[in-house]
């Protein structure tokens, strides 16, 4: 099995002759599951091209700091944040001292300190560098700090000189990294999640119809923390500009009746259904088969609306319901409302966000939430929807996995 599937790994390559061992190193961790997204310092670039990287990773390399199309794209906060592991192989001598020291001044040393994922180090340089009391000393600091390390290994160097400082091979390096990851066991391994994102399209006509400003950010980071975490993931969504998150089966629909349809077809082997879909309320009742024009009538069109029907609470009061949580997006009284939905439509847990504050929730990238249940409370603060995705599905574990909680169906 691949043991590092869907881990973020972000290579930072230094510009040692071990480099050349760069390529490789990229295909032997996708072998194992991993995304790989390379980082190059100016000198890694004497020693290997970054085409050769672009083309075993399949991602662009990053290489400056300053560049704003680099930035457009993903930015360095954005690569920081992406990452699960940063392994900086080669490391040499140089760049060990710049991480040490807390450098800011180029692309890989910035994204050092810019991210939370743990730091893993490969060092490779000549014996007499790596003996060196100032290198010594920026080790053990860098041990004592958390950071891994990752060789280097004893043997003839690139110079001639024999001694330690040889970066370890990339088998070395993948199977030490692998070894080195938390133990946690795939909790959802073998459970089905049905999660619905985005919003719904409601049609007019054939080239107008009524939606909402729903990004699928939220549905789209809960699917992916839920597969990482090791579900399988049926993705039901409504129109996105998103990427599909690795190992997610996505289903298109565009509006609620399809979205109820879809998400009715795949209930049979549902455990978890997260209802995350902005989904429209209101359809119009009777679609006009021609685009409404206004010389048609002096009035404008009256549009009659019917209701949309409720996905979620269809969903949780289906025969054999799976473990039903929904989202509350409030502008007021946040709790009482949520506590409100709960209990109205029968669900395990509901994510309450308050939408009144600016630069969170729809279309943003972070978001602040109160998971509620009939008897807790968990407040989650303003994070990125990546965390708290992974946030929210470590609470359903601990409410799903919990033996004394008798309202969850064995499986
Ligand atoms: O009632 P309200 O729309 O505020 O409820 C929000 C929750 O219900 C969300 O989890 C949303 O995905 C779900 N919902 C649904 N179908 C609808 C309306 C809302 O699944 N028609």
């Amino acid at each position: 099995m691949a043991q590092l599937q869907n881990k973020h790994i972000l290579l930072g390559i230094t510009g040692g002759i071990a480099a050349y061992k760069a390529p490789d190193l990229v295909r032997r961790l996708r072998e194992q599951g991993a995304e790989v997204r390379v980082v190059m310092t100016d000198s890694a670039k004497a020693f290997v091209t970054p085409l050769s990287l672009q083309a075993v990773s399949g991602f662009t390399v990053s290489d400056d700091l300053l560049d704003p199309t680099a930035e457009a794209a993903m930015g360095h906060i954005e690569l920081a944040r992406w990452a699960d592991i940063i392994l900086v192989a080669p490391a040499t001598a140089n760049t060990i001292a710049r991480i040490t020291h807390g450098f800011a001044d180029d692309l890989l040393s910035t994204l050092v300190l810019a991210s939370k994922a743990p730091v893993v180090i490969a060092p490779a340089m000549n014996q007499q560098m790596w003996a060196a009391t100032s290198v010594q000393e920026n080790i053990e600091t860098l041990l004592n700090r958390g950071v891994q390390m990752i060789g280097p290994e004893s043997g003839e160097q690139a110079c001639g000189d024999v001694g330690y400082g040889r970066m370890s091979d990339p088998t070395q390096i993948v199977q030490a990294l692998i070894e080195k990851q938390p133990k946690t066991p795939q909790t959802w391994q073998g459970k089905t999640f049905v999660i619905t994102a985005g919003p719904t399209r409601e049609a007019i006509d054939p080239v107008r119809y009524i939606s909402n400003h729903s990004s699928g950010k939220m549905g789209y980071a809960l699917a992916e923390a839920a597969a990482h975490a090791g579900a399988n993931v049926i993705l039901v969504s409504g129109p996105t500009q998103l990427a599909t998150p690795a190992g997610v089966q996505r289903i298109d629909v565009e509006t609620a009746e399809q979205m109820l349809n879809a998400v009715q077809q795949q209930l049979q082997q549902c455990d978890v259904f997260i209802g995350c879909a902005a989904v429209s309320d209101y359809r119009i009742a009777e679609i006009a088969s021609q685009k409404i024009k206004k010389e048609q009538s002096d009035q404008p069109p009256q549009l009659k609306l019917v209701q949309n029907p409720d996905i979620l609470q269809q969903v949780a009061s289906s025969e054999k319901p799976p473990f039903t949580v929904g989202f509350a997006a409030e502008t007021e009284n946040l709790k009482a409302n949520a506590l409100r939905k709960l209990e109205r439509k029968q669900l395990k847990m509901i994510v309450a966000n308050d939408v009144s504050q600016t630069g969170l929730g729809f279309n943003s990238d972070s978001n602040n939430a109160i998971i509620f249940s009939q008897d807790s409370e968990q407040s989650l603060p303003t994070m990125s929807k990546h965390d708290m995705a992974i946030a929210i599905i470590d609470a359903i574990a601990k409410r799903y996995f919990d033996n004394t909680n008798p309202e969850i169906r064995a499986n």
